[in-house]
């Protein structure tokens, strides 16, 4: 059974070949940037290349940043993942090099490893960068230039650390960041977060402080890896399987295959054998999708999707937008102009580009898909289906 929320890790991990080898070919010359909303399995590939990385010997270090909300912050985090490092410490003299440099990491060697004295060097690291962290900080990546190993630095979470600094400060470290990625050969960032990076260094200095950055968009599993992990639980469960069983389970969430929703849909037709029993047929699957997948597990996910509107879309656009989305959900193939005569009708803007604009972010925001054959269209099916059910009513 794979698991419901949490990243998978170890044999639970499925696939991903491609993205995996795309991402580590793309880190030989750039840094990578992932794009997908929430749970649709950043992190688990995240996990999966620092594990390639563990394997080849090599160093990488994975950094979670959800609760950083400031550059010194962010900073001392990165110290203190190298400084726990094990291959670090095998295959560098950095922990020396500290030792010489720094009096926050003289005060504490001895004590490493130990938790509590963790907590005091990471407190000795941040009062020390908290003043003038782009001074301070230029000392500490200096020596770690001078290493000779190639470092993979892996930063989950990055867009929402970014967008809790303060306005001054998220400007500030975009371009400092971008600067470290420019001069340093041997490092490589691998960031990935659910929130829409393009919208959080809109106002702190445009795209051109991420550009550099190779995109790799994730998606969902091929028809026939889903339909492989279908079998599988089926067949782990001991439950009759039948390929319509799957055809069925895939037909309900939509053909993107986002490996989350599989595994939500399996969790509950699970839940519904258990407590209800029942033969398995396509009908009961269909059931369980509308009651249970649009039901609770689905309010509480998307619900997300609609809020995120809110927060970081501005008035109009937002207003714009979920007027388009309302429509678009009711419809297949829906005709762009008519989705531009909703736009003029909700922000009184006659601006074609404006609004070519506002649907590159909901397609980037994975909402929409949108071209000119097709009009537009929702991303995934099972968002689709909650939008009509929630926010679908004209
Ligand atoms: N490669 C994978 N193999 C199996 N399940 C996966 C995979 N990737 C994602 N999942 C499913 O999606 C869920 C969310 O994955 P996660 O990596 O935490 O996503 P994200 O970091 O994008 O929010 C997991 O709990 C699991 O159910
Ligand atoms: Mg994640």
């Amino acid at each position: 059974m794979i698991p419901v929320g949490n990243p998978a890790i170890g044999t639970d991990f499925i696939d991903r070949e491609n993205e995996i080898a795309m991402i580590l070919s793309t880190l030989e010359k750039d840094s990578v940037l992932l794009i997908a909303p929430r749970r649709f399995g950043k992190t688990s590939i995240m996990r999966r290349v620092e594990k390639e990385f563990a394997d080849n010997d090599e160093i990488c270090v994975f950094l979670e940043v959800e609760d950083v909300n400031s550059p010194h912050r962010f900073i001392s985090e990165i110290i203190m993942a190298l400084i726990e490092n094990e291959k670090i410490e095998q295959k560098t003299n950095l922990i020396s090099a500290f030792e010489g440099g720094f009096n926050w990491f003289r005060n504490n060697i001895e004590e490493i490893g130990i938790s509590v004295f963790k907590a005091k060097l990471r407190s000795n690291i941040e009062k020390d960068l908290k003043n003038d962290w782009m001074g301070e900080s230029k000392q500490i990546f200096d020596i770690i230039a001078e290493l000779d190993s190639n470092i993979c630095f892996i930063i989950d979470e990055f867009p929402i650390a970014i967008e809790k600094m303060v306005q001054t400060d998220r400007e500030d470290f975009l371009h400092w960041f971008r600067k470290l990625r420019q001069i340093s050969g041997k490092l490589r960032f691998i960031v990935g977060g659910s929130v829409s990076i393009d919208r959080v260094v809109r106002d702190a200095g445009g795209v051109t402080v991420i550009n550099d950055f190779k995109r790799v968009r994730i998606g969902g599993f091929s028809r026939e890896v889903a339909l492989d992990l279908i079998e599988n639980m089926f067949e782990d469960e001991g439950w009759k399987y039948e390929s319509s069983f799957g055809d069925k389970i895939l037909e309900c969430i939509g053909e993107t295959n986002i490996p989350y929703f599989i595994a939500i849909m399996l969790s509950a037709i699970k839940e519904e054998i258990i407590l209800k029993g029942g033969e398995m047929s396509v009908d009961l699957i269909e059931k369980i999708y509308n009651y249970r997948i649009l039901g609770n597990e689905g309010k509480h996910y998307f619900e997300h999707y609609h809020q995120r509107l809110r927060i970081y879309y501005d008035d109009l656009e937002q207003k714009a937008a979920k007027a388009i989305l309302r429509s678009v959900c009711n419809d297949d193939h829906y005709p762009t102009d008519l989705a531009y005569g909703i736009y003029k009708r909700e922000t009184g803007i006659d601006n074609y580009e404006q609004f070519m604009d506002l649907l590159a972010d909901l397609s980037n925001d994975f909402y929409i898909e949108h071209n000119n054959e097709n009009g537009l269209n929702f991303y995934s099916k099972i968002l689709k289906d909650w939008w009509r059910i929630y926010h679908g009513g004209i």
